[in-house]
């Protein structure tokens, strides 16, 4: 047996998407830069890719630049705002605590830079508290920089109410929608968001293929520079395939949405229920407000990553805590942020539900993390400590 339950870190690249991108991998192969007929198909897929990809989120093509992935869009979107801040003498950014990476260590470099940064804890479920963001805003505000849906916790954010408020400041607001594009309906213009990160491999298309919205008159600032691909923005060939590939994969995912979202959330609680069971365990994030595939638990006295290796022993994929994070023996941020203990934080494990998954594998999963669980509190001393009342147990 074999079950996928780590679908936030990458999901499986879907057969039409394949089949879109096929033709520009064989015989179509032109470089849509150049003025030979091989190039101008490239390049009219390329434009195609955009409008499609532009109408299923609000948006109009000009709007969308591509982008490598998730991470340079995020990179993009954030230094785009800052350097356009510097030149108006401001150099104050809000995020949350609970960002990812790609937003996080970008963040830095710019404090480095002496720019000032202000990260929002959110509330223990996981989710921002929109006075909280509005009271951190100042005249110096140059960008609000709010994820739409957690990878880890799943959580999602109230990015229209804080889009409002942005946009009644005339301060430019980025959404890293990662996790939340071809999962959750997009809507930029009534979200007002001004900047928006997605990545293909997140839903379904290849991996290396994502795009940055940013909306007209918000002006973006080159990483690459080069060529003048992407209207100036972004240089370098473009992965034209990668780029047909990710347009098919979002259409496909926004067509399937209102079938696949309310069958996932189903699945979903129904393996919270199960391993909530489980006795000394939390689930991770709000219960409601997540994303429709999402369950993240702390297990107290064990550590994640055991629990993990053993899950894949009986050929469950899963995770703990983000994938980037995996493998370093630092807690999650995310689950600090929301006001885990280190020693909780180090028990936790994420499962990440695909529209492939069925009920007869939630049962599977949540059966296996049940006898995973208790044999490795069978010799944790930890555990051992907290079953015979030597210290106190948290959960
Ligand atoms: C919320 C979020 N932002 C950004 C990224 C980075 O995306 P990519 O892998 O396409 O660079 C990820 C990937 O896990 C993510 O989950």
């Amino acid at each position: 047996m074999k079950i996928y339950a780590d679908n936030a870190a990458t999901t499986k690249l879907s057969a039409n998407a394949l089949r879109a991108m096929m033709p520009y991998l064989e015989e179509q192969y032109g470089n849509p830069s150049s003025l030979n007929s091989e190039g101008q198909r490239a390049k009219e897929a390329i434009e195609g890719a955009r409008e499609k990809i532009a109408s299923l989120i609000g948006a109009y093509p000009r709007e969308i630049t591509f982008t490598s992935g998730g991470s340079e869009a995020d990179n993009q979107a954030i230094l785009s705002a800052a350097r356009a801040g510097e030149k108006a003498g401001k150099k104050h950014i809000v995020s949350t605590a609970i960002e990812h990476h790609a937003v996080l260590h970008t963040l830095k470099k710019l404090e480095k830079e002496g720019f000032s940064v202000t990260l929002l804890d959110p509330h223990e479920n996981g989710i921002v508290r929109v006075p909280e963001l509005e009271a951190a805003l100042t005249p110096d505000t140059c960008l609000v920089t709010v994820m739409t849906a957690n990878n880890e916790i799943g959580t999602v954010q109230p990015i229209r109410e804080i889009g409002e408020i942005c946009r009644a400041k005339k301060i430019p607001f980025h959404t890293d929608a990662v996790q939340a594009v071809g999962h959750l309906p997009i809507d930029v213009g009534a979200d007002r968001v001004d900047m928006l990160s997605a990545s293909a491999h997140k839903f379904h298309g290849p991996k290396g293929t994502g795009f940055l919205y940013a909306r007209r008159g918000i002006p973006l600032t080159n990483l690459i520079e080069g060529g003048a691909q992407e209207r100036g923005r972004r240089a370098g060939t473009e992965n034209v395939a990668g780029i047909v590939g990710m347009a098919a994969a979002l259409e496909e995912s926004a067509a399937r949405m209102p079938e696949v979202a309310p069958r996932l959330a189903e699945l979903r609680d129904r393996l919270i229920r199960g391993l909530s069971e489980i006795p000394h365990s939390v689930l991770n994030g709000d219960p409601v407000k997540r994303l429709p595939g999402n369950v993240n638990f702390c297990f107290e006295g064990i550590e994640g990553e055991s629990l993990l290796l053993l899950l894949d022993d009986r050929g469950i994929s899963a995770s703990s805590g983000s994938a980037c994070t995996s493998g370093s023996l630092d807690p999650s941020h995310v689950l600090l942020a929301i006001g885990r203990v280190h020693d909780v934080a180090h028990g936790s494990l994420r499962l990440t539900l695909g529209e492939d998954t069925t009920t007869a594998e939630v049962d599977a999963i949540v059966t296996a993390v049940k006898e995973v669980v208790a044999h490795l509190r069978g010799f944790s001393p930890v555990w051992r400590d907290l079953a015979e009342g030597k210290s106190k147990f948290i959960l």
